[in-house]
């Protein structure tokens, strides 16, 4: 039989365990129950593409630092959830907007405004907190300097967020204005983060 008709293996639950903790020891992710069907699904699909039939030879081959980096980097990949999209909780970003407004309405910002976009997927959340401060600082006179930090467990994630170039569906819950104002068309109906502010963030 080949390998893609033969049944998914399922995991024991000691080989589970290991899996969970070793997840949970280099990312902090604590499985939620869809994250555990996630898990046992993809290392089974993961195996079977590779096809290795043992998946203790699977799991001490991932965890071999050298060895295993690429693959661990696959399977993590595959295990979280990136949904996002541009000012995908508008509420939240015009807290940010306020608390940003409020400090340089007081005197309470001198000179530098640190964010820090955690969980940041394909960089939509750390370009939109640029995009406010941005708006927020350019409207005062003064040296004002802000930057984001944006981190990601998952590579490809972070490597997209690099580019900065994101297709129509990213930028639904955006007006005209917005987007004319944030981003560069380019072609293939893709749309780049503006240099200003791709320079801003560092992912
Ligand atoms: C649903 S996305 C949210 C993206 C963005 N923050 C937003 O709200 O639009 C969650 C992201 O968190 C990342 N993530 C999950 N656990 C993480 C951890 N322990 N450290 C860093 N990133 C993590 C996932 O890889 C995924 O890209």
């Amino acid at each position: 039989m080949s390998w893609s008709l033969q049944k998914l293996k399922v995991l024991s639950g000691q080989e589970f365990s290991l899996w969970e903790s070793l997840l949970e020891k280099r990312t902090g992710i604590q499985l939620t129950h869809l994250q555990r069907v996630l898990l046992q699904t993809q290392v089974t699909i993961r195996m079977r593409e590779l096809g290795i039939s043992d998946p203790a030879l699977y799991f001490y081959q991932v965890k071999d630092d050298q060895v295993g980096a690429a693959e661990w980097e696959i399977l993590v990949d595959r295990l979280v959830i990136k949904e996002t999209s541009f000012f995908r909780h508008r509420p939240s970003l015009n807290l940010v907007k306020q608390s940003i407004e409020n400090k340089l309405n007081n005197g309470l910002l001198n000179e530098s405004f640190e964010m820090w976009s955690v969980g940041c997927s394909t960089g939509e959340e750390s370009y939109g907190l640029a995009a406010i401060a941005d708006d927020c600082f350019r409207k005062r006179q003064g040296n004002f300097y802000y930057g984001v930090t944006a981190v990601d467990v998952s590579l490809p994630a972070l490597s997209t967020a690099r580019e900065g170039i994101y297709g129509r569906k990213s930028l639904n819950l955006l007006d005209v204005h917005e987007k004319f104002k944030y981003f560069d068309t380019l072609e293939n109906d893709e749309y780049q983060v503006i240099e200003r502010l791709r320079r801003r963030v560092c992912f």
